[in-house]
């Protein structure tokens, strides 16, 4: 078979279809009119982070949507670890950037090539979408250089600059997706507006989990220790209780989180700050079970000091995903001799997700609500884009669990700002 970029493209679209159990049409309707219920303005509101620790709300003319294009108008967007980094630190040097890609929007344009997303499934105007990092080339990679800044710059959406259109991120109220850069995304009519806004960090966790299980390590009855319960630490627990382990104790130093925890199925929390020394902390952890350490642990903090603890909760033979560190914290120090090689530590690191884990996360979320987990009470609080500056001062505070910058109210328990 001839391998040229359209032959992968056609069998990643059917490997993908194939997943979201949804059959790729021969014929599938094209669209192109505007959205019902608002015309298209001429320019878009773009929240660009233009020096540290501030964005200023910028306006763009939003560009004809060619054949190959989308137009989407942005309901609301989850704000990302790393948007905190970035907000913080740029630690990429990306200033000036446009943020932002835990978005999610309804079609409102169509390019007439556009059939489908990037799993086959038919799309039109009026869809729920979300972008993905991931590009089509191969589902299995994970992740983008993010040196390669002049590579495919529009392709990932609320992290590397466009200076083209600049309507590539999610903190917006249009974002304009150009795809013929090989962007990828997906049509998630079906969930809800919450559900859709914690599709991309919940995806990190539904990778994380398939690297833990590579080492053969979890099962059914495994004990497991997830550290920190931040947004990433909560949806790591949602994942495991609904694969169906349900032997979790979580550890944080702050008790509404580890509280929350529980309700997202966490058996046993342990607050840090109440023991002094290592050895009395992984005696508290342990007491969790029994008098037995753990059979696996999840690594859910930026800090380096919880990844020289982590492996004091693990038993010999135990397996470790450490996931916290999307940037670089700094070392960590451990005893190659006590903590990894005599315990034969089964150490995996997990970055991002591939385009298959998008894919599963979207049957993830459903079976969680199915099962009563509250994943969508993790956003806490909704902001407006005007307010964004505000919105991320409020997160790095740690004052609620997932905020959000939204052009449309949230429902449910969510604090409208
Ligand atoms: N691997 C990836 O692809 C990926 C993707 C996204 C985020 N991340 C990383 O995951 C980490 C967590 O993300 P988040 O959004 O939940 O962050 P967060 O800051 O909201 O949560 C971290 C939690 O860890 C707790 N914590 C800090 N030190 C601790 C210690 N010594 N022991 C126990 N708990 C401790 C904090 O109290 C907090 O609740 C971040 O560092 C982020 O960069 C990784």
């Amino acid at each position: 078979m001839d391998m040229n970029q359209n032959n992968i493209e056609e069998i990643v679209r059917q490997v993908l279809s194939s997943m979201s159990g949804t059959p790729a049409p021969a014929n599938a309707p094209v669209a192109s009119a505007p959205a019902a219920g608002g015309s298209i303005p001429k320019t878009a509101h773009v929240a660009m982070l233009t020096a540290l620790q501030h964005y200023d709300v910028k306006e763009f003319p939003i560009p004809e949507v060619g054949d190959d294009d989308i137009l989407v108008r942005v309901e609301g967007t989850g704000i990302c670890g790393t948007d905190q980094h970035e907000f913080k630190k740029d630690p990429f040097g990306l200033i000036p950037v446009a943020l932002g890609h835990e978005g999610t929007g309804e079609i409102v344009k169509i390019g007439k090539n556009v059939k489908v997303d990037s799993a086959g499934k038919p799309v039109k105007v009026g869809d729920k979408i979300v972008t993905c990092m991931m590009f089509k080339d191969d589902p299995d990679i994970t992740m983008f250089d993010l040196n390669k800044k002049n590579v495919g710059a529009a392709d990932v959406y609320g992290l590397i600059p466009d200076d083209e259109t600049h309507l590539n991120g999610w903190f917006s109220d249009y974002i304009f997706i150009k795809g013929s850069r090989g962007s990828t995304f997906f049509n998630v009519s079906d969930m809800d507006l919450k559900s859709r806004i914690i599709i991309e960090p919940a995806a990190v966790l539904v990778h994380a989990v398939e690297r833990a299980k590579t080492t053969g390590i979890l099962r059914f009855n495994s004990r497991v220790v997830v550290q920190g319960v931040g947004p990433i630490g909560l949806l790591c627990v949602a994942v495991l209780r609904t694969m169906g382990i349900d032997n979790i104790t979580t550890v944080d130093g702050n008790d509404s989180r580890l509280e929350f925890s529980k309700k997202m199925g966490a058996t046993k929390t342990v607050n840090f700050m109440n023991y002094k020394g290592i050895d009395n902390l992984a005696n508290a952890v342990a007491e969790t079970f029994d008098g037995h350490l753990a059979d696996f642990a999840f690594q859910c903090t930026g800090s380096p000091v919880a990844h020289s603890n982590i492996y004091h909760f693990i038993r010999n033979g135990g397996g470790l995903c450490e996931l916290g560190f999307f940037i670089n914290n700094g070392d960590a120090t451990i005893n190659p001799h006590f903590d990894l090689c005599s315990k034969e530590i089964n150490l995996v690191g997990s970055w991002v997700y591939t385009l298959r884990d998008y894919v599963t996360t979207f049957s993830f979320l459903k079976r969680a609500k199915a099962i009563g987990l509250p994943v969508t009470d993790l956003i806490t609080d909704a902001f407006p884009l005007d307010k964004i500056n505000e919105a991320h001062e409020f997160a790095l505070a740690q004052k609620g669990f997932k905020i959000a910058v939204t052009n449309v109210p949230l429902d449910g328990n969510t604090n409208n700002h």
